[in-house]
């Protein structure tokens, strides 16, 4: 809500006002209010888009914007390009114009060898081209994410910004000006000494969540939903009416030059990236400086195994040789720098064959067309069943049994079907239609009113619906019952053994051995994982209900915010609504399930079966918090403590934890195999931590 009153609340504007347009000429107290403004504003609004570390309340900055709105439009003439008031911009226009670009947008070798072949065979050809032998020192390489958007060059005179341009064909882009400033992480006006010409280059794109997000509200809507994130960007970028681009919520990271006229270029790659930085544009944090081919594998293998966990899509790493002096050695060839490569992952999207639609039935009952698929690889696994989310949407893409389809697996997001490859059926395959009733239990399947979802009416009755709340219960982020997986839960729930969630704490070695394929020690297993699973975090059990609207994040919120179960489960509408982000669908959906007998029943039999909520980590009881405010990141393997176990305990103190390394980072915790972040966090002089480092910032002794 927040980025988007920052991006907002301008009225449309067109062009900028003259010089001598006849307006009364302000007072010396007006210009002056006016530049404090705008540089407050800029300086809030870099510190909330870019540095993510905000200083001032949201309804703060909107009275400062209002202030300057208000000065702006008593004397036009004080508008200025770089006003914090015109992000948004209203004119519609004919076309977008085109623009030669100063210096040419080049293109980059793609490396599509996925393997670490890739890193070595552009580490040999740049030894090979600056003449090396084997016995000179390796080369340093400054090594990045190819992130997967759209490029953009940035034309900042005298450190404001006065143009945004597509790549186009290199050699003439188009202009999106408008459309660039409706994007809060880009600067209007630079920070600090800026050249009188700076053209910088990067990427636009959009986060992950941001793009689920949109299509989960175009679902919603029973709208067409976009494709993947980079053509949502693309397509964003060149509209015409800016009002439009301002719900596509996009970013930016800088990664490169264009002109540039009075400024002395740093002498590397890495510190271009942090002169950037320092200018206030958004710079990643996940870049590195690496030694030779080795240090490009390693880089290549660490992005790899965190590739899913980004919070936007990436198609590989890019590799630049650091030194500006052997860049300028090595030129260009053609078309592409000889100093530069892309080294790819397995592509996100594929092509393959629907085989069949089935229907998924889920904890609340919904019932879900997936897609069965000829297996096929993307994304780095092999997929073989995807979503095709309702009939609405699947309509829409015209999606049929026996289609070439293509299949997109990005992060952790569940594989879906995005669309047809257009072409010829070989014949005649009927529209699918959504069954009347549950294909489970037989219930009758219904649609809300306006909804776009069927669901079984059927209830806790409904098997499938038992199945997948115990398995909500059971998982990772919920109760962490090892071993409870579902063709366990299949089998308890088919056998009748476990009807409800307290059944699982009833289970004792016999009946679980007398199973199917179960072993006597497996068995023995499961009974000390249920065990050790009876003390939860109170935000964990809450999470574990599988209570509709409440997330993992918004579980923590209401422990933190009530403290313990008893005043969760009394809290009335208005209480429940003074939870930070809980809003009145959420209050509402937490209620119900409270007065309902039968869930107070699954709960207070929970509690008689031994599962004990931890009720320590809410601010009702006044828990010390000693993290508040402090940002940490963990590296490597904690000697005891799991990744989630050191998150939750950093969480109940009041800290974060971010994936990344940046000048905010409090402190680095470190463990064995710490990987590039470890570099980062002593190159900018992090404090770093290791885990009884961490237990004493937990439980401070004075
Ligand atoms: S450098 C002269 N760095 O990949 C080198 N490009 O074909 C110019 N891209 O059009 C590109 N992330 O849109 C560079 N960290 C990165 C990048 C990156 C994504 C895109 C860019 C460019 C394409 C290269």
């Amino acid at each position: 809500m927040a980025a988007e009153s920052r991006a907002m609340g301008a009225e449309p504007v067109r062009g900028w006002p003259g010089r001598d347009n006849g307006a009364m000429s302000p007072n010396a107290d007006a210009v002056r209010r006016a530049a404090e403004l705008r540089d407050q504003l800029n300086h809030h609004a870099h510190r909330y888009y870019v540095l993510d570390a905000p200083e001032i309340p949201d309804a703060e900055y909107d009275r400062l914007f209002q202030q300057l709105q208000a000065l702006e439009a008593a004397h036009p003439e004080l508008l200025t390009p770089d006003s914090p008031t015109q992000r948004v911009i209203g004119a519609v226009l004919d076309g977008l114009t085109p623009v030669r670009h100063a210096v040419p947008m080049l293109s980059i070798t793609t490396e599509t060898d996925t393997t670490e072949g890739g890193a070595i065979a552009f580490d040999a050809r740049v030894r090979r081209e600056l003449g090396l032998n084997e016995s000179d020192p390796p080369v340093e390489y400054a090594a990045e994410l190819k992130f997967d958007g759209l490029a953009m060059n940035l034309r900042y005179e005298q450190g404001v910004l006065v143009q945004a341009a597509t790549r186009g064909d290199g050699e003439t882009g188009e202009d999106v000006t408008q459309n660039v400033r409706t994007i809060g992480q880009i600067p209007l006006k630079l920070i600090g000494e800026a050249p009188p010409v700076l053209e910088v280059r990067g990427e636009v794109y959009m986060r992950r969540d941001d793009f689920e997000r949109l299509n989960e509200r175009q679902r919603e809507r029973g709208e067409k939903t976009f494709v993947n994130p980079r053509n949502t960007a693309a397509g964003a970028i060149r509209q015409l009416d800016p009002a439009l681009v301002r719900q596509r919520p996009l970013c930016f990271y800088a990664y490169g030059l264009g002109e540039v006229q009075g400024w002395d270029v740093p002498a590397t790659h890495s510190g271009l990236l942090n002169a950037l930085a320092a200018f206030g544009l958004p710079v990643n944090d996940d870049c590195a400086v690496v030694q030779g081919p080795a240090g490009l594998v390693q880089f290549h293998q660490a992005i790899a195994a965190r590739r899913d966990a980004l919070p936007f899509d990436i198609d590989g790493v890019v590799y630049k040789v650091n030194s500006r002096e052997l860049q300028q050695a090595l030129g260009f060839k053609t078309r592409e720098p000889r100093w530069a490569v892309a080294h790819k992952y397995p592509a996100q999207e594929q092509v393959t064959t629907l085989l069949a639609i089935d229907i998924q039935v889920g904890r609340t009952g919904k019932l879900t067309p997936v897609a069965r698929l000829d297996p096929v690889f993307v994304g780095g696994t092999t997929v073989s069943n995807a979503t095709l989310h309702n009939l609405f949407e699947m309509r829409r893409k015209g999606v049929r049994v026996g289609d070439r389809v293509i299949v997109r697996r990005a992060g952790d997001v569940i594989p879906e079907v995005v669309g047809r490859v257009p072409g010829e059926r070989s014949s005649y395959v009927p529209n699918f239609r959504m069954p009347r009733n549950c294909p489970v239990c037989g219930s009758a399947a219904e649609r809300e009113r306006g909804g776009m979802d069927y669901r079984c009416t059927g209830g806790v009755f409904c098997p499938a619906q038992r199945k997948q709340a115990l398995l909500h219960f059971a998982g990772r982020r919920a109760m962490d019952i090892e071993g409870l997986g579902d063709k366990l839960v299949d089998q308890l729930v088919d056998a009748g053994i476990v009807q409800s969630l307290p059944g699982l704490y009833k289970l004792g070695v016999a009946k679980l051995a007398a199973l199917d394929r179960m072993a006597e020690k497996s068995a023995q297993n499961i009974v000390d994982a249920l065990e050790k699973s009876k003390t939860p975090t109170l935000a964990r059990f809450l999470f574990s209900l599988g209570i509709r609207q409440v997330g993992e994040t918004t579980a923590k919120d209401l422990a933190r915010h009530f403290g313990t179960l008893e005043a969760l489960m009394n809290a009335s509408v208005e209480q429940l609504l003074e939870v930070p982000d809980v809003g009145p669908i959420v209050a509402a959906s937490i209620h119900t399930f409270f007065a309902q007998p039968h869930n107070r029943e699954v709960v207070e039999q929970l509690l008689a079966a031994g599962v004990t909520p931890k009720e320590s980590a809410g601010e009702a009881n006044d828990q010390p918090r000693p993290l508040l405010g402090k940002t940490l990141v963990l590296t490597g393997t904690l000697p005891t403590l799991s990744r989630d176990e050191a998150k939750e305990l950093i969480e109940a103190a009041g800290g974060k934890v971010s994936g990344s390394v940046s000048k905010r980072t409090s402190y680095v915790i470190s463990g064995e195999e710490a990987g590039s972040k470890l570099d980062k966090a002593r190159e900018l002089g992090v404090p770093v931590l290791d885990e009884a480092g961490l237990r004493l910032l937990l439980a401070p002794q004075d």
